[in-house]
């Protein structure tokens, strides 16, 4: 039954854009239909503005709100995608899933757990279709990593994704106008992004989830600090995290990133280890060097390009690119207009681990490189503070 789902889109800043580009796209395909915004700031509504983004972008019958909560009541949309600062929910998903309304949250889906918990909760007492934001799921060379260790134990995957501290004006929100970070550039400041490890490294964090079909069952984590006299300028975000996580079925996960100022390099190392072989991506090619024989260990030490094998050709698209949003996207709609949830490649429940782990990092940061457990992260109360929303926020 295509076109009979309405699509509603809460927030329409930078991310916000990036999904009306493919919720355009697939009205056009006849999957799903789009008919309303929501943001409280009337620019981030206006057609002049959203056609810089997306010319094919018809204002026409479209349903405009200036908030979340009028959307949800006015009955106009089956579906909503949520694409807001994650410190800036305050009850809506909750709201939207007792009104039988479908779910897409962005990631990270708020910076704090208790209220991940409300939300899974509320969900899950609806049973309404919902998904998270994790567009490298749908890499198809990711994908094709996941399905080469199906039959694999893993052992250890290792990523570092060495950036620079955001220094570009492309934020939507007037965080000045709410207590946040007078140049908009919220995703630098701890109190808006959780830190780069809950606001960025949320992805790696989910994809070494993906590769190895786990969960974290454990982090420990180390930090450096931004030097104060910079915070005012660059944010006071970390400059380097170091983060090791514990998978459930025995693999061990290392996740760097870097974030100095007034660097552009962009660089990315990522290698999985499984227990006859080393996945490299080099290139355009997904790699494992394995010796597939069965006299190992071969009298004659083979070559390593006899041991090399291209699992797949990586399309020549990253993990972030907007072909795989757009993938996420019709997928989801598809498994709303199908009633098949088995099409999504995680759900809001499955994906707490995801967000535990990058908040519980920040937690053994700040407890000196404490081993936390996820679950105790979760759950126990000696954990509570780590999890509640901060007094004044
Ligand atoms: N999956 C990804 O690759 C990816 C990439 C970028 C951002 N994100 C996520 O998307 C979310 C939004 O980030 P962004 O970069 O678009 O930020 P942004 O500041 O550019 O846009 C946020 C939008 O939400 C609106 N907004 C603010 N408060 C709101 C409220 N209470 N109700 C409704 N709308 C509200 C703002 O006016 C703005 O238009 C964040 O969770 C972010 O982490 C995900």
């Amino acid at each position: 039954m295509p076109n009979q789902v309405r699509v509603g889109l809460v927030g329409v800043g930078q991310r916000g854009l990036n999904h009306l580009q493919s919720l355009v796209k697939l009205q056009s395909e006849e999957i799903g239909s789009f008919v309303a915004l929501a943001d409280p700031f009337a620019e981030n509504l206006s057609p002049e503005k959203i056609h810089q983004w997306e010319p094919n972008y018809d204002e026409r019958g479209m349903h405009l709100f200036s908030s979340a909560d009028e959307m949800i009541q006015s009955g106009e949309v089956d579906v909503i995608w949520f694409a807001m600062p994650p410190n800036q929910h305050r009850g809506e998903i909750e709201r939207a899933a007792e009104a039988g309304i479908a779910v897409f949250a962005e990631k990270p889906q708020t910076l704090f757990f208790d209220e991940a918990l409300s939300q899974a909760e509320a969900i899950d007492a609806a049973g309404i279709p919902n998904t998270v934001g994790f567009q490298m799921r749908f890499h198809p060379a990711y994908k094709a990593i996941r399905d080469h260790l199906a039959d694999k134990w893993t052992a250890a995957m290792m990523m570092v994704a060495e950036g620079a501290v955001e220094g570009h004006g492309v934020k939507h929100t007037h965080t000045e106008e709410r207590g946040g970070p007078a140049n908009r550039i919220w995703t630098a400041n701890r109190a808006w992004s959780g830190t780069s490890m809950v606001e960025a490294g949320i992805h790696q964090t989910d994809i070494m989830r993906y590769w190895s079909d786990d969960d974290v069952e454990w982090v420990r984590a180390s930090y450096v600090e931004r030097p104060k006299h910079l915070w005012d300028i660059e944010g006071d975000n970390p400059i380097y995290y170091n983060v090791t996580y514990g998978f459930k079925k025995g693999a061990i996960g290392t996740l760097i990133f870097t974030k100095p100022g007034r660097s552009y390099y962009n660089g990315r190392f990522d290698t999985v280890i499984w227990e006859h072989g080393t996945i490299k991506i080099e290139g355009n090619s997904i790699v494992d060097y394995h010796y597939a024989g069965d006299d190992w260990s071969p009298r004659l030490r083979p070559s390593v390009d006899e041991t090399r094998k291209v699992i797949c050709e990586d399309p020549g698209f990253d993990g972030m690119a907007m072909q795989n949003t757009y993938q996420l996207a019709k997928t989801f709609l598809e498994s709303i207009i199908e009633e098949d949830e088995s099409l999504t490649r995680n759900t809001y429940r499955s994906s707490l681990n995801s967000l535990a782990s990058v908040l519980a990092a920040n937690a053994s940061n700040d407890l000196g490189g404490e081993k936390i457990n996820i679950d105790d992260f979760m759950y126990s109360d000696d954990f509570a503070r780590f999890r509640a929303r901060p007094a004044g926020m």
